[in-house]
């Protein structure tokens, strides 16, 4: 199974989270990780993952923008090339407290569950709060990013199971 993980990290958080999302994989898991400043769609769409783990970050009010726009390009691509991939999980890093930060999870939650290039999203969102924009993040946010993870690992096994 292939997974990337993207995120748009500015000073590191996501970037960290990703790393640390994709350390809870088994080894039999390629996991690839990158900037979507660096990664475009044209390269995912070529690499074709199995998973796509997608980041962003609440800022300036608004809820992950750039990755936002990435996940449309790529669900254009895919769409012309007729190729899909299999299932999504987004995360989304903020400095808000985090139930102000729901409904920015939530919209970003429906544009991968709305595109028809991701067959299906997980159903539950990874929100993380920094400390301060530059962070680092409070404590027990990577751990419950983790959890969430590792549940969403589990459902993709469900899922292949019943193929
Ligand atoms: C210009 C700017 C505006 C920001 N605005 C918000 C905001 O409106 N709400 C919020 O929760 N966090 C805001 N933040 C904090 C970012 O969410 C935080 O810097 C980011 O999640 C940290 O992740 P990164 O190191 O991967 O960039 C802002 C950060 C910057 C730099």
């Amino acid at each position: 199974m292939k997974i990337w993980i993207l995120h748009d990290s500015k000073y590191g958080n996501g970037k960290k989270l990703a790393e640390e999302l994709g350390n809870t994989f088994p080894s039999n898991t390629e996991i690839k990780i990158g900037h979507i400043n660096e990664i475009s769609p044209e390269i995912i769409a070529q690499n074709l993952p199995d998973s796509l783990i997608l980041g962003g970050a609440v800022r300036m009010f608004r809820g992950a923008p750039a990755s936002k726009k990435w996940l449309k390009n790529l669900s254009n691509l895919l769409q012309i090339s007729n190729k899909t991939i299999s299932t999504g999980l987004i995360f989304l890093t903020h400095a808000l407290a985090t139930e102000k930060v729901q409904g920015y999870a939530k919209r970003f939650w429906k544009k991968m569950s709305r595109s028809p290039a991701i067959l299906q999203t997980y159903p539950q969102w990874i929100t993380a709060r920094v400390n301060t924009s530059e962070g680092p993040f409070f404590e027990g946010e990577i751990d419950n990013a983790l959890k969430i993870a590792s549940e969403f690992h589990s459902w993709i096994l469900v899922r292949n199971n019943h193929k």
